[in-house]
């Protein structure tokens, strides 16, 4: 009997493939882009994220204990940023909009439980954009890369045949 987590994994996988050619604007429609590359901003970034998500999210970005365990409540605690969580799954819009509008968008239901705050009137657009960008930064290469694929929503194309394939194996984990 597969646990409540593993099928919200799966939704969440099955979002992804789901992808048309056309990439999605998401809630808010509007197609944000981080910048990951643009130093400044990621320092920035740095600051925001040691300020407000690093008390859950980890100071080295590694997340909570069991994270994939939902507590009796039904809650979730905080997964890793780092290449070891699922943050590098998801497109930059998308991760835009759950720390903007929080966890709940991702599920499209309004009434979602998540210990974490919508930052909306929290953090500035900018800076929910200059966090993610010091998050995106930190990723190897391969994650990277992938993550660019998932942004140009061409992973129907992309995924990787191969079964034994290493990143495969980190996206079903
Ligand atoms: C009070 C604790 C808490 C704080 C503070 C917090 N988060 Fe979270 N965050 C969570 C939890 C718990 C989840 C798991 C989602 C859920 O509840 O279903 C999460 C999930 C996420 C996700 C989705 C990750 C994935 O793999 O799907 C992103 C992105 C995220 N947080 C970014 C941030 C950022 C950026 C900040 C700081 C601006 C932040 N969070 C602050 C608790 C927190």
């Amino acid at each position: 009997m597969p646990t409540k987590h593993m099928l919200t994994g799966l939704a969440i996988c099955l979002e992804i493939v789901a992808g048309s050619g056309l990439a999605s604007t998401g809630t808010d429609d509007v197609l944000t882009a981080l910048s990951a590359d643009d130093l400044p901003l990621v320092a920035q970034g740095d600051k925001i994220y040691q300020a407000h998500c690093a008390t859950c999210h980890g100071v080295q970005l590694e997340g909570q204990p069991d994270w994939k365990q939902r507590d009796d409540a039904g809650f979730l605690p905080a997964p890793p940023h780092d290449a070891s969580g699922h943050t590098w799954h998801h497109a930059d819009d998308l991760l835009f909009e759950i720390t903007k509008y929080g966890p709940g968008v991702i599920f499209a239901e309004s009434d979602y439980r998540s210990h974490m705050p919508a930052y909306e009137n929290i953090l500035s657009d900018e800076d929910i954009v200059a966090v993610l960008s010091f998050i995106k930064n930190t990723w190897p290469d391969e994650e990277r890369q992938w993550q660019e694929k998932v942004n140009g929503n061409r992973i129907v194309n992309q995924l990787p045949r191969n079964k034994g394939s290493t990143l495969l194996e980190k996206l079903f984990k």
